[in-house]
C-alpha cells in the first residue's frame, strides 16, 4: 500500500503571502520520484491559492458540513469543496470535537456526506488519556458511531487517522508497539463494522507530534501506512523531511 502524508495546517499561517510561500517551499522540494500519496490541508480561504502551486500533492479541506446546499450561514459543503479540487476531507478531528463541539452524530453524518460526494474521508479517532480510561473501548466507540451505516461500497475513499489526544502538539508520541497493537485493533474494528476485505484496505495512520526525527519509526510499523502532520507540516524544512523518510522507507 502506498504510504500517504498529510498535512494538516490548522489556523496557519494567516495571511494568503505566508500561505504561498509555505506551499512554494514545499512544492519545489517535494522528490519527482515518489510512491507516496501527498495531501495539503490549508484553511478554508487558501485552498484556491494552494491548488494553483501544488504540482505534486493533492489538497485536502480540514472539514465540512453535512449537507449539499441550503440556508446554513457559514458552512461549507463537500460540493463546494470537490467543485474546486478538493480530493481529501479530515473529518472527527479531536480540535473540532473539543472546541467546536462536534459529536459522534454529527462526525457520523459529516462522514456520510463527503463519501456520497465522491471524496475521501480522514477520519480521526484517538482516545484523551491512556491511563484514564479503557483507551481501545473509546477508539472503538469512536469508529463504530462515525462509521455507523456507511455503505460498505464506500470504504475504499475511507483513511483512518489514528491520533491519542494526549499526542496532539505535545511532543509525547506513542511507542511502536503500543502503535503496532492499536492498528491492529483498528483493524479489529473496522472488520466487525465493514468485513475482511475492508479491514485490510483501509489505510491506518498516525498522527500527534510528528515530526522529522521520529517519523520513520511511526512509518516502519507493521499495519502503520502513513501520517497526519499538524505542526511540522507548516515548517517547509521539516516537512520534507518528513516526506522523504516516508520515501526511504518504500
Ligand atoms: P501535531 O498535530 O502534529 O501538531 O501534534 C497533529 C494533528 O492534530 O493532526
Amino acid at each position: 500500500m502506498k504510504k500517504i502524508i498529510i498535512g494538516n495546517w490548522k489556523m496557519n499561517p494567516t495571511s494568503l503571502s505566508q500561505v504561498v510561500k509555505l506551499a512554494r517551499e514545499i512544492d519545489k522540494n517535494i522528490p519527482t520520484k515518489r510512491k507516496l500519496e501527498l495531501v495539503i490541508a490549508p484553511p478554508f480561504p487558501f485552498l484556491i491559492p494552494v491548488r494553483e502551486v501544488l504540482t505534486k500533492s493533492k489538497l485536502g479541506a480540514q472539514n465540512s458540513f453535512w449537507k449539499e446546499k441550503g440556508a446554513y450561514t457559514g458552512e461549507v459543503s463537500p460540493a463546494m469543496l470537490k467543485s474546486v479540487g478538493v480530493k481529501y476531507v479530515i473529518l472527527g478531528h479531536s480540535e473540532r470535537r473539543e472546541h467546536l463541539y462536534e459529536s459522534d452524530e454529527i462526525i457520523n453524518k459529516k462522514i456520510k456526506t463527503v463519501l456520497a460526494s465522491g471524496l475521501k474521508a480522514i477520519f480521526c479517532v484517538g482516545e484523551r488519556d491512556r491511563a484514564k480510561e479503557d483507551f481501545q473501548l473509546f477508539v472503538k466507540n469512536e469508529l463504530s458511531s462515525g462509521l455507523k451505516n456507511i455503505p460498505v461500497k464506500f470504504f475504499r475513499r475511507i483513511i483512518i487517522a489514528y491520533e491519542p489526544i494526549w499526542s496532539i502538539g505535545t511532543g509525547k508520541t506513542v511507542g511502536p508497539q503500543d502503535l503496532y497493537e492499536m492498528s491492529i485493533y483498528i483493524r479489529r474494528v473496522l472488520l466487525d463494522i465493514f468485513g475482511k476485505e475492508a479491514a485490510h484496505s483501509i489505510p491506518v495512520l498516525y498522527g500527534g507530534s510528528v515530526d522529522s526525527r521520529n517519523s520513520r519509526s511511526f512509518l516502519e510499523v507493521d499495519g502503520i501506512n502513513g501520517l497526519l502532520v499538524g505542526g511540522a507540516s507548516t515548517n517547509a524544512q521539516e516537512f520534507i523531511k518528513i516526506i522523504k523518510s516516508a520515501i526511504i522507507k518504500n
